[in-house]
C-alpha cells in the first residue's frame, strides 16, 4: 500500500474516532454566548424560562419581575413560601433517586453539592434594600461582607438529601466557587448551619479563574482521586452541565436571584 493511501486511512480513522460520541457528555450542552435581551412580559414566564435554562446570562432580575421575586421568596402561602415549596419538591427526587442507586462498596461514590444557595442561603443578603432582591447588580465586596458574617441559613430542606447521602454510604463532597480565603467562615457556617461532616470541601483559589471552568475541572480531579459522582446539586446550570463526572443525575436548585454564566 502507498503511504499516501494510508495516511488517508488514517485521517478517515480519526474522524470517525472524533465523531463518536463522549458517553460522558451532556446532551444538553451549556452555550452562554450569544445574544441576551428577550422582551419580558410575564415574570412567572421569566422565571420559569431562566429556571429550564432557555432564558440565560441574565444580569439583574428585570425591574418589572423585583416584586414578584419577592413576593415568590417570601409570601407564605398556607404553611411555605412558592421558592421553599419548589426546593423541597427537587430534594424529594433527589431523596427517591438516592435510595434507588444505592452506593457500590468501596467505591467512593459521591453526591456532589454546590454551596451557595444550595447548602447556605443568601435569602438574608438579597432581601437587603442594597440587592433589592436581584434587582439591583451584583455587587462582590457587600456579599463577600455578608458571608463574613458566617450567618447564612440553611437552603430549607436541603438537609435531609445532605444526611441521607451519608447515612447510605456516599462521600458528599462541597464544590465551590467562593474564594478559599473565605474557607474558615464558611466552615464554622457550615456546621452552625447543621452540616456536620464532608468528605471534601473544594472552594477557588484563583480568583481570576471562570467557576464554570473551575468546576468542571476539579470534578475531573475528582474523578482522577478516584471519586465518581452520582448526583450533582446545584442552583446554577454550570453547577451541572458542564464537563466530566457531573453526575448520573443532576438536580437544580431553583434560584431566581441571579443567574451565573
Ligand atoms: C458595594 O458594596 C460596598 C460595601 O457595602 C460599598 O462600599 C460600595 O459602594 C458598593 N458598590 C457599589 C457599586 O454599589
Ligand atoms: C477512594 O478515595 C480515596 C481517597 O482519595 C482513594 O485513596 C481511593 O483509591 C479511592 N477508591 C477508589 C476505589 O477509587
Ligand atoms: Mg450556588
Amino acid at each position: 500500500m502507498r503511504s499516501s493511501t494510508i495516511i488517508l486511512i488514517l485521517a478517515a480513522t480519526l474522524l470517525l474516532a472524533d465523531a463518536r460520541p463522549d458517553p460522558e457528555s451532556n446532551p444538553i450542552q451549556l452555550v452562554t454566548d450569544g445574544r441576551v435581551g428577550s422582551v419580558v412580559t410575564n415574570c412567572r414566564s421569566w422565571r420559569l424560562a431562566s429556571e429550564v435554562n432557555n432564558f440565560r446570562n441574565w444580569r439583574v432580575v428585570p425591574a418589572q419581575c423585583v416584586k414578584y421575586v419577592k413576593n415568590y421568596i417570601t409570601d407564605i402561602v398556607a404553611v411555605e413560601t412558592q421558592y421553599e415549596a419548589d426546593v423541597a419538591m427537587v430534594v424529594a427526587e433527589a431523596v427517591e433517586f438516592l435510595n434507588s442507586v444505592p452506593p457500590t462498596a468501596g467505591k467512593n461514590d459521591t453526591w456532589l453539592f454546590d454551596l451557595t444557595d444550595t447548602l447556605l442561603s443568601s435569602i438574608p443578603y438579597y432581601s437587603s434594600p442594597d440587592a433589592n432582591f436581584g434587582g439591583n447588580a451584583f455587587n462582590r465586596t457587600a456579599f463577600n461582607d455578608y458571608i463574613k458574617e458566617g450567618k447564612m441559613p440553611a437552603v430549607p430542606a436541603i438537609k435531609e438529601l445532605y444526611n441521607e447521602a451519608q447515612k447510605k454510604g456516599f462521600k458528599v463532597v462541597i464544590l465551590s466557587g467562593t474564594s478559599e480565603d473565605l474557607r474558615e467562615v464558611l466552615e464554622a457556617n457550615l456546621k452552625k448551619a447543621g452540616f456536620e461532616n464532608w468528605e471534601k470541601f473544594i472552594l477557588k483559589k484563583k480568583p481570576s479563574m471562570p467557576t464554570r471552568d473551575f468546576k468542571a475541572s476539579e470534578r475531573a480531579q475528582l474523578k482522577k482521586d478516584g471519586y465518581k459522582v452520582i448526583g450533582n446539586v446545584g442552583d446554577q446550570w454550570i453547577d451541572l452541565l458542564t464537563g466530566k463526572n457531573a453526575g448520573k443525575r443532576a438536580f437544580k436548585i431553583p434560584n431566581a436571584l441571579y443567574y451565573v454564566k
